[in-house]
């Protein structure tokens, strides 16, 4: 018989003792739910690539919210579809805009849940740039002040947050000094710092219509195989005044979110996007995958990277297994933490 002092299994022998020692638990409370809003009435038109997910109408959205609601997700992240679109993205910072509409109808009807909006022009610009061109360049600083005007709307609106994703330099600082100019020095900027060109963003780019007509991000968004990169752009955008700090895409940049998290001590946000989940979904409708379990693997190493929150497709229907499987979850993310007197799964 051999006396080893150290047998890590000894503590992996029971549910109930894995569940003690797990380093890692999520809850719903850090769970952000993202929305397509567009124009009219009665719609809800499923995303192709995104079993699940909808573009809805103010109406339907509402009525979406109270289900919402009743799974205890508390957060969302409002993305908009115009009707129009042009070379000035006037729809994104107009205060009859979609979003800002919706904005208005969510926060009157739910008070409570809080409403971070995307402010980026891409959605709104008829050739799906996230910045004003000339020929086929993207000028950067000719874009700050409509990403500043885009953003103080949103808050007019009664945004709790605004999250800026275009990747233009120096825009936080033009989003904080126009937001204070307005008299919105409470709300918060929370900063996609480091996010990446990524193929991964496809079917978004389906929903939202805002695929650029000509060439790619790379001009703007990140090199995927750059991590110093990551830490020059979040010291950038925390000393231009962000609150937060957002990483995207989540599965490909695990090392990037625990080095932000470790450099600089600010909470980190993970962004699981769109193509992320239709892989997901994908392979689970095929059989490949037991679904839960794929993704409450990969929802717990985003958490275990270091992230405080998580923006996911998934986010209601992660809360609905919580709920459905309180006190006999088989994983160690069935844990709320921290622990909340108002939510009980
Ligand atoms: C807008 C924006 C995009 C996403 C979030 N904000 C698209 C893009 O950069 O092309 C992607 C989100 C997702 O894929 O779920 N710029």
């Amino acid at each position: 018989m051999s006396h080893s002092k150290s047998r890590p299994r000894r503590l992996r022998r029971s549910e109930k003792l894995r569940d003690l020692v797990a380093e890692t638990s999520f809850s719903v409370e850090r769970l952000i739910m993202p929305y397509f809003v567009e124009e009219g009435e009665r719609v809800k038109a499923e995303i192709e690539s995104m079993p699940g997910q909808y573009r809805f109408s103010i109406d339907m959205l509402l009525r979406e919210l109270e289900e919402l609601e009743s799974f205890s997700v508390r957060h969302i992240l409002l993305f908009g579809i115009p009707n129009k679109k042009d070379e000035r993205a006037s729809q994104a910072y107009d205060e009859r805009g979609i979003v800002q509409r919706a904005v208005r109808e969510i926060k009157k009807n739910f008070p409570n849940l809080t409403v971070i909006t995307d402010v980026c022009l891409c959605e709104y610009m008829s050739h799906g740039h996230c910045g004003v061109t000339r020929g086929t360049e993207i000028l950067n600083d000719e874009t700050l002040p409509l990403l500043a005007q885009t953003a103080v709307s949103h808050a007019k609106a009664g945004a709790d947050l605004v999250a800026p994703s275009d990747m233009m330099d120096g825009r936080v600082r033009a989003i904080r000094v126009a937001l204070d100019e307005s008299g919105f020095t409470q709300i918060p900027i929370l900063s996609y710092a480091a996010k990446y060109a990524s193929s991964f963003y496809s079917p978004f780019r389906d929903a939202a219509q805002s695929a650029p007509i000509f060439g790619d991000r790379k001009s703007y968004q990140m090199d995927i195989r750059n991590s110093d990169e990551a830490l020059r752009e979040v010291k950038l955008d925390l000393e231009e005044g962000a609150d937060l700090i957002m990483v995207k895409p989540a599965l490909p940049c695990l090392d990037v979110i625990r080095r932000v998290k470790d450099t600089f001590h600010v909470p980190v946000f993970a962004y699981q996007v769109s193509g992320e989940y239709a892989m997901l979904k994908a392979a689970s409708e095929k059989g490949c995958i037991n679904e839960r379990d794929a993704v409450l693997e990969v929802m717990s190493s985003i958490f275990r990277s270091g992230a405080q929150a998580v923006i996911t497709y998934y986010a209601k229907e992660l809360a609905s297994w919580l709920r459905e499987d309180a006190g006999r979850f088989k994983l160690a993310t069935k844990r709320v933490y921290p622990t909340s007197s108002s939510v009980s799964f």
